[in-house]
């Protein structure tokens, strides 16, 4: 099994466009796939496919039902606010262990050929409940992270931040992926190389602005 844990420098990035582009792929290649949005705030029950879970399910062509969602993504708030925010308005509390555990149970049932995807919410320090954030989580799930980031003008300094961020609590991107921003003055390559420059050995990965199957293709051999 090779699962991802798909986060962001920040909430809109891409990561569920990023995510549902790589499970479509794989469906092509004919692998077992699966996805996990586990924590979804914002969420409106009458327009499920509009959700990042429901954008998930269509990706792997599972109906966009309640039992679907239940499976991928179980805890579903309304307010479009930040989860543990989200969750407080409706009285409750994420239960971090058992979000742990859910997704190690989903890992571990994978076959041998099979993709995960876990999209995490917001960006890498987003709180889940008062003493945990996405930081936590990815570390205690230990799967490799895709960091997925813009090319807009400021995302070096969001990108270098989250990084930093991360090698503090001994974390680093298996890939960051540029999802090219819409309307940017800056030149995506442009972008790359300075990243890269500030980020020796890194791996630096682009995904272009409405990606073709070839480009998701490229994308998805490079990790
Ligand atoms: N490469 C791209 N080409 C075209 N549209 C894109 C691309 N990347 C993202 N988008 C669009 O931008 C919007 C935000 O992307 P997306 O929902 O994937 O972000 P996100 O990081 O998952 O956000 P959230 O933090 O809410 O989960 C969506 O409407 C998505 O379809
Ligand atoms: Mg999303």
């Amino acid at each position: 099994m090779t699962g991802y844990f798909v986060t962001a420098t920040g909430t809109d990035i891409g990561k569920t466009y990023v995510s549902a582009n790589l499970l479509h792929h794989w469906r092509r290649e004919q692998r077992p796939v699966a996805a996990l949005k586990p924590v979804m705030s914002g969420f409106d029950p009458n327009a499920i496919g509009a959700s990042d879970a429901g954008q998930l399910l269509l990706a792997m062509d599972a109906p966009t039902d309640a039992g679907g969602l239940n499976l991928i993504s179980p805890w579903r708030f309304a307010a479009p606010l930040s989860p543990d925010m989200a969750a407080a308005r409706e009285g409750k509390t994420i239960p971090y262990d058992k979000l742990v555990a859910t997704c190690r149970s989903v890992a571990g049932m994978m076959p041998e050929d099979g993709r995960l995807i876990i999209e995490g919410v917001g960006g890498v320090f987003v709180p889940i409940d008062d003493s945990h954030t996405v930081m936590d989580w990815m570390r205690d799930l230990g799967l490799p992270i895709l960091l997925v980031a813009g090319s807009y003008l400021g995302t070096i300094s969001h990108t270098l931040s989250a990084l930093a961020a991360m090698k503090l609590h001994r974390l680093a991107p298996h890939a960051i992926i540029i999802n090219e921003s819409p309307l940017s003055p800056v030149p995506v390559a442009e972008t790359i190389d300075v990243l890269q420059r500030h980020a020796p050995g890194q791996r630096i990965l682009l995904l272009n602005r409405n990606a073709s199957h070839a480009d998701v293709a490229v994308l998805a051999g490079q990790l």
